[in-house]
């Protein structure tokens, strides 16, 4: 049949991908990956079972065996809602080291392929969907924003800190930009997408514009 409509957004901690991902999917009638919840899902089932998040084999061993479902909007891991502790702090300082095991990332970017063939296609979100996990997706957006502004949204959305969250964020895009495996990067034939200083639908507006033109 017809290829999938695949739309690939990565970008770094707080760019907006998730709310403009969302809002893209809804207006295009496509359905929504969070691939970021996936990773974090993954984060908290490894905790919960006491392993280290650094311990490569141990983590790499766990991995296949986690049960995730994510419907709109709850997280279930291993049968537990886990819908507010993927979100918390525990689960955001460990997401990157449990993301960087290559284990890890094999299992997690199979399960994201049968998601797409299962649908024709999709809005799938995360920092490696156009480089690795779909790089003939049909339109290749690099979503960002200045650090302090993305820590604004941060804040504004859970609140916190803005100089705390803002360091965090820049430890974490660090960390997910310089791993060995699948790192941050701007994927090859992808379209920079600075939000900075743009409302959630602007950069909708934008984007549509985007498909449009590469159609
Ligand atoms: O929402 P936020 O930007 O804070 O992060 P997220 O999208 O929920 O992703 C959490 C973490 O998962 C990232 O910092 C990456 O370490 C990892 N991740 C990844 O490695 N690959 C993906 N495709 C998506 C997320
Ligand atoms: O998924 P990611 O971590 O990239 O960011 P997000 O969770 O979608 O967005 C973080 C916060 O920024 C949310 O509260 C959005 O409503 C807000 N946002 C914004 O104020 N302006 C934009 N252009 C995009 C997002």
């Amino acid at each position: 049949g017809a290829s999938p409509l695949v739309i690939a957004i990565d970008g770094p901690a707080g760019a907006g991908k998730s709310t403009v991902g969302r809002a893209l999917a809804d207006r295009l009638g496509l359905e929504y990956l969070d691939t970021g919840a996936m990773y974090r899902a993954m984060t908290f089932a490894v905790q919960q079972r006491g392993v280290p998040e650094g311990d490569l084999a141990d983590v790499a061993a766990v991995a296949p065996l986690v049960d995730i479902r994510i419907d709109d909007s709850t997280v279930t891991v291993d049968g537990v809602d886990a819908t507010e502790a993927i979100r918390g702090r525990d689960v955001t300082e460990a997401v990157s080291q449990v993301a960087a095991n290559p284990t890890v990332r094999e299992v997690l970017v199979q399960r994201q392929r049968d998601w797409v063939a299962d649908r024709d296609g999709g809005v799938v979100e995360g920092r490696d969907i156009g480089s690795v996990v779909f790089p003939d997706a049909a339109l290749k957006l690099y979503v960002t924003a200045s650090p302090r502004v993305r820590a604004e949204r941060r804040v504004n959305q859970v609140g916190g800190d803005v100089d705390e969250v803002e360091a965090s964020i820049i430890k974490r895009d660090r960390f997910d930009s310089s791993r060995e495996h699948s790192p941050l990067t701007e994927a090859t034939g992808s379209k920079v997408v600075d939000t900075t200083g743009m409302s959630i639908d602007e950069v909708v507006d934008h984007i549509l514009e985007l498909l449009e033109a590469a159609r």
